[in-house]
């Protein structure tokens, strides 16, 4: 079983990565991000498990770039799994929100670049690679703040804007999926407040949560992966497996 894992050197994908690795000693195993063959925690992973993991240097933002790397693959590989684990909530040139009038328009279309552009360009460019018989997870990490109707709070328009329209695209996709790519299950997953780098710069005011550490949210975001059934196409899921409001 081949599984993509997009935003492999992320405090999320890279702990999802390790326990793919250790629990399942058939898993095949492409992580993708900017950096990835850089990255000094992989290279020990890749290590650990010779032959089981291929890396990719993509910018999602970039889908030429994408294409590219894309095209690195073998052409009769059947990828079974994508779990798109790239997120943008802030970098050194933006912070989120907390009014209208901090709106940033470019900032605000880059967010949209990475957290909604990159998983459909993705899948785009996966095609020829999840066109087969066999069964396929499509895993979109979003976000609870992406939900229209918990939205109570107001702020962070560019994070839970690009994350509302992805839970779009999920649910398109998920759609469109049932057509091109049976059997397959497409579904948005709320992985739970985790201490990543995203997360970092809040963690005061995360205070009042329960905030996992990465190894707990990939066991978690495992466990409801593993779990899947046709009949959650289309879904958007909490880190515990129930149904979120869209
Ligand atoms: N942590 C939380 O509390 C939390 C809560 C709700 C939802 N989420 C969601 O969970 C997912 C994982 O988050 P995380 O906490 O693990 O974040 P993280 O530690 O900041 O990791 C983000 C990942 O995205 C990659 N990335 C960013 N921009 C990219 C680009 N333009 N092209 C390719 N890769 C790019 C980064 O890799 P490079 O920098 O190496 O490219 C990194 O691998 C995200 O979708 C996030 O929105 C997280």
């Amino acid at each position: 079983m081949t599984t993509l894992i997009a935003g492999i050197t992320g405090g999320i994908g890279h702990a999802m990565a390790a326990q793919l690795l250790a629990d399942d000693h058939d898993a095949h195993l492409i992580g993708l991000a900017r950096s990835a063959s850089g990255n000094e925690e992989l290279a020990e992973l890749a290590a650990r498990y010779p032959h089981r993991m291929t890396l990719l240097d993509a910018d999602v933002a970039n889908p030429e770039g994408l294409k590219q790397a894309l095209q690195q693959l073998p052409k009769e590989l059947k990828i079974t799994r994508v779990i798109y684990a790239i997120g943008l909530l802030h970098d050194a040139a933006m912070t989120p929100e907390k009014r209208l009038a901090d709106i940033d328009i470019q900032s605000m279309a880059h967010s949209y670049q990475v957290n909604t552009l990159g998983f459909l360009s993705l899948v785009q460019g996966l095609v020829p690679w999840l066109r087969h018989r066999e069964a396929k997870t499509i895993v979109a990490l979003s976000a609870k703040v992406g939900s229209l109707s918990d939205n109570r709070f107001g702020g962070w328009y560019a994070y839970r804007c690009s994350k509302a329209a992805l839970n779009m695209a999920v649910r398109n996709l998920a759609i469109e999926a049932q057509r091109g790519l049976r059997p397959s299950t497409v579904i948005a997953l709320h992985p739970g407040t985790t201490a990543t780098p995203l997360s970092a710069p809040y963690q005061q005011s995360l205070a009042k949560l329960k905030v996992h550490t990465p190894q707990e949210t990939a066991r978690n975001l495992w466990v409801v992966i593993h779990s899947l059934t046709e009949t959650q196409n289309g879904c958007f899921l909490n880190w515990d497996g129930s149904e979120l409001p869209w």
